[in-house]
């Protein structure tokens, strides 16, 4: 059976939920928050040492202004409420994606990830205005100034994610089936799942049976 200490998650299908059932893409945001605590719980239960989430990408930008202002108040409200839960949990918070958020989310988020630096359970990696192609320009950026070979060894440290593993596992829900700019570079051996079911309505049994099916991957890395 295939170890499994990393999952990333491209959570998607908050809008289109939130419009069928409640009329508002917002509430479709909201009860993906559920759906997050759902998995975090889910991956302690499966023994998972890394969770990466997608939160919010370099494109969301583009997203109306009401929408975003909606996801990053929520956000707040996350961090506000539940970091000190997480800690007691032995979680440790990471943020991916550079942090160029109001001065008020950028301390709360420097604030827990100082707080929560030291936990051994899970590390959480939320991934906030994040874009993997200019995460590569920028660690290319790094290594032409530092005068370092280039190496997949270099690169690798020069990534926001250096000291992560490489995701063995991405699930992508909302029935579509890309990537979208998501850790290009990491996810090279990674198991894909693409699940049709939309975020808010994805839950730890929908994780637990994808799991199990990844742990039956012969996952060869390009030997037989
Ligand atoms: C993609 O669905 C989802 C997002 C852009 C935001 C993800 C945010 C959350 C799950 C809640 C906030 C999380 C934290 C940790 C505070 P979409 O809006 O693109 O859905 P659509 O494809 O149906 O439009």
């Amino acid at each position: 059976m295939n170890p499994l200490n990393h999952v990333a998650i491209i959570m998607d299908g908050n809008g289109r939920w939130g419009l069928k059932y409640k009329n508002s893409r917002n509430a479709g945001h909201k009860a993906g928050l559920n759906t997050v605590e759902k998995i975090i719980k889910g991956s302690i239960k499966n023994k998972i040492s890394f969770l990466t989430l997608f939160a919010f990408s370099t494109e969301n930008w583009k997203r109306p202004k009401k929408e975003i202002n909606y996801l990053f108040a929520l956000l707040e409200n996350f961090l506000v409420n539940r970091v000190e839960e997480l800690h007691k949990q032995n979680i440790k918070l990471k943020i991916l994606g550079s942090k160029k958020f109001s001065p008020k989310l950028n301390k709360l988020l420097n604030n827990s990830e100082k707080k929560t630096s030291k936990n051994t359970k899970l590390q959480i990696n939320l991934a906030l205005n994040y874009g993997s192609k200019s995460e590569l320009i920028d660690a290319f950026k790094k290594m032409k100034k530092n005068k370092s070979s280039i190496s997949e060894k270099n690169l690798n440290k020069n990534l926001q994610t250096k000291n992560i593993p490489d995701p063995d596992l991405l699930i992508r829900t909302g029935n579509t089936k890309r990537l979208s700019n998501f850790l290009l570079w990491q996810l090279a051996y990674s198991e894909i799942f693409f699940e049709k079911k939309l975020w808010p309505a994805f839950n730890g049994k929908d994780f637990n049976r994808i799991i199990k099916d990844y742990k039956k991957i012969k996952r060869n890395f390009g030997k037989i």
